[in-house]
């Protein structure tokens, strides 16, 4: 009987220790709030006059990563590895999709898996800042983005999973990588919070 119990607890902290290392990029903070989707983000960041956040990350491929594990290159690089189905893989989905592994009561109505890397994956959870009242003080300076749990993403959010650990990577330059993925805030709209501050 005592065996039993001592065996049962063996394996259940191998497999927590296995799940916590397939893990993924860190959602320590994050995964107190809600991944509301990137179909969220689109009501207020897609207009030209907002800068087209939504549209340029549409077109790019981010918002592809996890139609790509559908692949056929997707696909040979999961059989060297003993792997199925990349698209239900942890080894992969863990830096293809957003929020993978978050408990599911942090996934909000509008989550989709389909939306590979989407905005929430570099910028957190938008559960508690995407709000017009707050987003507008966050970029008026009132509020502290990182507050409610808004990240504005640097070269270690990249390097997340920008990393040896792909089965892909050849290298990672930051300043070349993030000049293509920019979306900014058009100037114009900008100063007017600067005025207002
Ligand atoms: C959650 C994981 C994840 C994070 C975080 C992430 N990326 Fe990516 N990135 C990917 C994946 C996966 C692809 C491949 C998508 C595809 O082709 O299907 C990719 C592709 C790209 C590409 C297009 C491929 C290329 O070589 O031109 C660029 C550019 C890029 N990422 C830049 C960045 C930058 C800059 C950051 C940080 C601000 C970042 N990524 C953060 C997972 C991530
Ligand atoms: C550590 C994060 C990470 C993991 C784990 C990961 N990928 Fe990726 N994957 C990326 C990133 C980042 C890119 C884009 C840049 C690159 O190739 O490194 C990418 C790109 C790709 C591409 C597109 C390559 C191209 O040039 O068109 C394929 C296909 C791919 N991954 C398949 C997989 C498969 C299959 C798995 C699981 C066995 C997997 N990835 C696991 C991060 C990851
Ligand atoms: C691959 C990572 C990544 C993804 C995905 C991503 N962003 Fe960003 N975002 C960044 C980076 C990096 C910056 C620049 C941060 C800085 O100003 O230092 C940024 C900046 C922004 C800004 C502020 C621009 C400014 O001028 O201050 C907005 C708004 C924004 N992102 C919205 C979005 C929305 C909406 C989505 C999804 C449709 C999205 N982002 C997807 C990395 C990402
Ligand atoms: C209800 C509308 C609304 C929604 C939904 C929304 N935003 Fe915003 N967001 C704004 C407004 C307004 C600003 C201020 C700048 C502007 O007017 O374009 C802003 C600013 C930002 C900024 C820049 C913050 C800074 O440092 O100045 C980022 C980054 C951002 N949003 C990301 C997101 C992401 C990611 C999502 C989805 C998870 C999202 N937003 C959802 C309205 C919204």
């Amino acid at each position: 009987m005592r065996r039993t119990w001592i065996g049962t607890l063996i394996v259940l902290t191998v497999v927590a220790a296995v799940w916590y290392m397939l893990a993924g990029p860190a959602y320590s903070e994050e995964t107190q709030r809600t991944f509301i989707g990137a179909s969220k983000c689109k009501t207020c960041h897609k207009t030209e006059a907002q800068g087209q956040q939504y549209v340029l990350w549409e077109k790019a491929a981010h918002s592809k990563a996890y139609e790509t594990l559908a692949g056929e290159s997707a696909k040979a690089i999961a059989k060297e590895r003993g792997i199925e189905d990349p698209q239900t893989a942890a080894e992969c989905l863990k830096c293809h999709v957003t929020a993978y592994g978050v408990d599911k009561k942090f996934l909000g109505e509008k989550y989709a898996i389909t939306d590979g890397v989407g905005c929430e994956s570099c910028h957190g959870a938008g559960g508690d800042y995407s709000k017009m009242k707050t987003m507008k003080a966050i970029t008026s300076g009132e509020t502290e983005p990182a507050s409610v749990g808004l990240v504005i993403p640097n070269e270690k959010t990249c390097v997340g999973c920008h990393n040896e650990e792909s089965p892909t990577f050849k290298e990672f330059d930051f300043e070349k990588m993030v000049a293509k993925i920019a979306h900014p805030i058009p100037e114009e709209r900008k100063a007017k919070y600067k005025a207002a501050e």
